[in-house]
C-alpha cells in the first residue's frame, strides 16, 4: 500500500504579541509564575475583529500549497481541526474550501482538541494510503482569545493558550523509506469533564453532579445558552490543570513509545520529536522520560502559548523552516490534551 507524505507545510501566527506582564493588566499573575509553571513568555492574539480561525488557516494552507507545489483547485479534500470554530455549525472547512475558491471537494471537520492534528493528519493518511484522494489539505488553526475569561478567576486557563494556525498538503509518495509509517489514536473520555468547555451544549447537566449549566425555567428551548448561564461565567472553559498534566506524563511517552514499536525503532532513532506545545513542563519530563537530546526536540511554547490544534503543525514548519528537519530524518508527531485524547504519528520526511 503507498504511503503519504507532507509535500508542502505553512504556519500563520498573527501580528499582535501578547506578553506575560500584558496579561497582569487583566488578571492577577505574574510573568515569573508563568514562565515557571509553563515556559510561556509570550502568545499571540489573532486580530479582534479582523481574523478569525478560518482566516488564519487561509493564510498557513496558502503557504503550504505553494510549497507543495500545487494550486488551491488541486486540492481534493479539506480535513480541518479545530475547537475555536468561527461558527457553532457549519465547521470551518466549509469556510476553508469558500475563501480559498477551492473545488466542490469534501470538508471534514475534526473536534479532537489538542491532539485535532494528529487524528487529521491520521484520518487525512488513510485516504491517501487507499488511493481515494492525493492532494488533501490538513489544517489545524484556533483562535483562542476570543473565549477566554481574562479576569482572575479563568488566569489557570487563558495564561495557557495562544492564537494561531499550521496547514500541510499530503501527497502518496513514490519513495519505499519516506512518508508516514504509521499514527496511533487514543481516547478515554472517563475524565472528559477535567479540561472541556461545557456550554453552549445540550448535556442538560446531564453527566455529572455539579451544574456545569444554569438554565432557565422555559418550558421548550432556552437550554442550549442563557442569560444565567452567562452571568455565572460558565461559557468558558473549564480545566483541572495538575489532573492534566498527571495524565499527559504518562500518555505522551507511552504513545511515542508505542509508534517507535510499531516500527521496530527506538528513542534514539528519532531525528526530531513534535510534541503538541502544551506546556514546556510536560514536554521536558517527555524529553528526559525517553532519553532525547536538546537537538531531537522543538519547543515553541515559550513564544506562542498553547495553539491546541495548530501547535504541532505550526512547531513542526517551524523546526523545519529552521532546518532541524531535513530530508530522510525520522520525525515524531505527538498530543495530549482534551477529552482525554492522544496520539502520535511517526514519518521519514
Ligand atoms: C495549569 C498549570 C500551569 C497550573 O500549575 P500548577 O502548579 O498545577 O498550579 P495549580 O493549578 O495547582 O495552582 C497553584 C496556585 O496557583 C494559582 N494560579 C493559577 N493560575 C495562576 C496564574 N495564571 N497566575 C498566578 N497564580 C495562578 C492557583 O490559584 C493556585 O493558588 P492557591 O495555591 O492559592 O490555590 C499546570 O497544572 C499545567 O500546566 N497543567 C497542564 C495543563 C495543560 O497542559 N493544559 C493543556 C492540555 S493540552
Amino acid at each position: 500500500m503507498r504511503r503519504s507524505k507532507i509535500a508542502g507545510i505553512g504556519k500563520y501566527l498573527p501580528e499582535n504579541i501578547v506578553s506575560n506582564k500584558d496579561l497582569t493588566r487583566y488578571m492577577d499573575t505574574s510573568d515569573e509564575w508563568i514562565q515557571e509553571r509553563t515556559g510561556i513568555r509570550e502568545r499571540r492574539y489573532a486580530h479582534r475583529t479582523g481574523e478569525t480561525t478560518t482566516t488564519m488557516a487561509v493564510e498557513a494552507s496558502r503557504i503550504a500549497i505553494e510549497r507543495a507545489g500545487i494550486q488551491p483547485t488541486d486540492i481534493d479534500f479539506i480535513v480541518f481541526a479545530t475547537l475555536s470554530p468561527d461558527y457553532y455549525f457549519p465547521g470551518c472547512g466549509v469556510l476553508l474550501q469558500r475563501a480559498m475558491k477551492m473545488n466542490e471537494i469534501g470538508a471534514l471537520d475534526v473536534r479532537n482538541q489538542c491532539s485535532g492534528f494528529i487524528y487529521a493528519l491520521s484520518v487525512a493518511d488513510q485516504f491517501i494510503k487507499t488511493g481515494m484522494y492525493r492532494n488533501i489539505l490538513v489544517v489545524g488553526s484556533e483562535k483562542h482569545s476570543f473565549g477566554l475569561d481574562f479576569s482572575t478567576r479563568g488566569r489557570n486557563v487563558s495564561v495557557i493558550f495562544g492564537d494561531g494556525a499550521g496547514a500541510v498538503v499530503l501527497q502518496p509518495t513514490e519513495k519505499a523509506d519516506q512518508g508516514i509509517f504509521s499514527t496511533h489514536l487514543h481516547s478515554d473520555g472517563e475524565s472528559a469533564e477535567i479540561l472541556a468547555m461545557f456550554n453552549p451544549g445540550t448535556h442538560a447537566n446531564h453527566w455529572t453532579p455539579n451544574e456545569l449549566a444554569s438554565f432557565n425555567k422555559a418550558e421548550l428551548g432556552d437550554m442550549f445558552m442563557s442569560h444565567e448561564m452567562i452571568e455565572k461565567a460558565q461559557n468558558f472553559p473549564n480545566m483541572d490543570g495538575p489532573a492534566v498534566f498527571k495524565k499527559a506524563v504518562v500518555k505522551f511517552p507511552e504513545v511515542i513509545m508505542e509508534a517507535l514499536a510499531a516500527n521496530h525503532l527506538q528513542p534514539k532513532d528519532i531525528d526530531m520529536l513534535i510534541p503538541h506545545q502544551a506546556n514546556l513542563r510536560i514536554s521536558q519530563f517527555v524529553q528526559q522520560k525517553l532519553g532525547l537530546r536538546d537537538d531531537q526536540v522543538h519547543n515553541n511554547i515559550q513564544q506562542y502559548g498553547n495553539t491546541t490544534a495548530a501547535s504541532v503543525p505550526i512547531a513542526l514548519c517551524e523546526a523545519w523552516e529552521q532546518g532541524k528537519i531535513k530530508e530522510g530524518n525520522l520525525v515524531c508527531l505527538a498530543a495530549f490534551g482534551s477529552g482525554f485524547t492522544w496520539g502520535s504519528a511517526l514519518l521519514r520526511w
